[in-house]
């Protein structure tokens, strides 16, 4: 389906198209991947993973006023020329997340640590910070929070600005919550066991007072079954609801991995679930698959869509 124009500098899209390649208004492939979007200013800014066909290259971001056109805005964070760093290059940076500070007025990235020569024996959490949206961001530290593993990651802010960083531990057998302190920048000591299932890619979002939480198995690139859970405390217990996808290659999550949950900013009610299709033969190529939240009382779950627009939620 050709839902875009290309004119000399731009691409111009009007729908999603879950799958396909995605090109950013300079017309390269967007870069961006197991990341998250933040709201702010009017604009969208799209933060992930920037990666060549197997390295990790630090964390892009992308801007946008209506989700379906993205801006290049260049690297958020880099990684460091420093060798004994943790983020020297040659590591990788996995699964960022930006959120802001309203205290600080600051933006703070967390983000999976592997130190570079270590594989993904660090299973670190890193943290970086900026006063600009776009960066450059400054890292901060890099630790296992309260001592445990901390790889496949979310960070979620709730309601009254508390925030917490949810993160598979214990070689990704272990869910865990830690809550952030109030500039973002480290854990506190709340730390909990959410449940021992061996889960990853950790989504969050909030609807109607309760929780809900997608993860996926760990079966490394390959795609495999999504577990939505819902709990009326963030800190459980979380119950599982199944498998929230529905239709063909729903038992894979659409070839694809959970990466986040965007709440549309001027809509009450409306989600996007934003998954990975990894390509481990060529990283960079991973695909987005941008799909529709589908909410009642008794029933959430995710349809497949070729296309859609955000119309999509004035239609119920
Ligand atoms: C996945 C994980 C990705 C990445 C990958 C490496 O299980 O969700 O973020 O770490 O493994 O194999």
């Amino acid at each position: 389906m050709l839902c875009w124009r290309v004119t000399a500098q731009s691409a111009k899209y009007n729908a999603f198209n879950p799958g396909q390649t995605w090109l950013d208004t300079k017309g390269d492939t967007i870069n961006a991947h197991g990341g998250n979007i933040v709201y702010y200013n009017k604009t969208y800014y799209w933060f992930g993973e920037k990666r060549n066909a197997h390295q990790s290259l630090g964390v892009n971001v992308y801007s946008s006023r209506d989700l379906y056109n993205w801006k290049p805005e260049g690297l958020a964070l880099a990684h460091s020329e420093d060798t004994a760093s943790d983020i020297a290059r040659g590591g990788i940076m996995e699964r960022p997340k930006v959120v802001y500070n309203k205290k600080t007025k600051k933006f703070v990235m967390w983000f999976h640590v592997e130190v570079r020569g270590k594989g993904y024996g660090a299973a670190k959490v890193g943290v970086a910070v900026s006063g600009r949206i776009t960066g450059p961001y400054k890292f901060v530290n890099s630790f296992r929070p309260n001592g445990n593993m901390s790889r496949d990651m979310t960070v979620y802010v709730d309601d009254d600005g508390s925030a917490y960083e949810i993160y598979a531990a214990r070689e990704n057998y272990d869910m865990r919550i830690v809550q952030l302190t109030d500039d973002y920048l480290n854990v506190t000591t709340k730390d909990s066991l959410l449940f021992s299932a061996h889960r990853e890619a950790p989504a969050v979002f909030k609807y109607n007072k309760k929780y809900y939480l997608i993860t996926s198995a760990c079966t490394g690139w390959a795609p495999n079954e999504a577990v939505l859970r819902v709990a009326d405390s963030l800190y459980g217990e979380w119950k599982i609801i199944g498998d929230p996808m529905r239709g063909k290659d729903s038992k894979t999550t659409f070839g694809g991995q959970p990466a986040f949950i965007l709440p549309l900013p001027h809509k009450e009610n409306a989600f996007i679930y934003a998954g990975d299709k990894w390509n481990p033969k060529n990283l960079e190529d991973s695909r987005y698959q941008f799909l529709p939240v589908k909410l009642s009382d008794n029933d959430i779950h995710i349809d497949w869509y070729d296309t859609w627009r955000l119309d999509f939620y004035n239609k119920k």
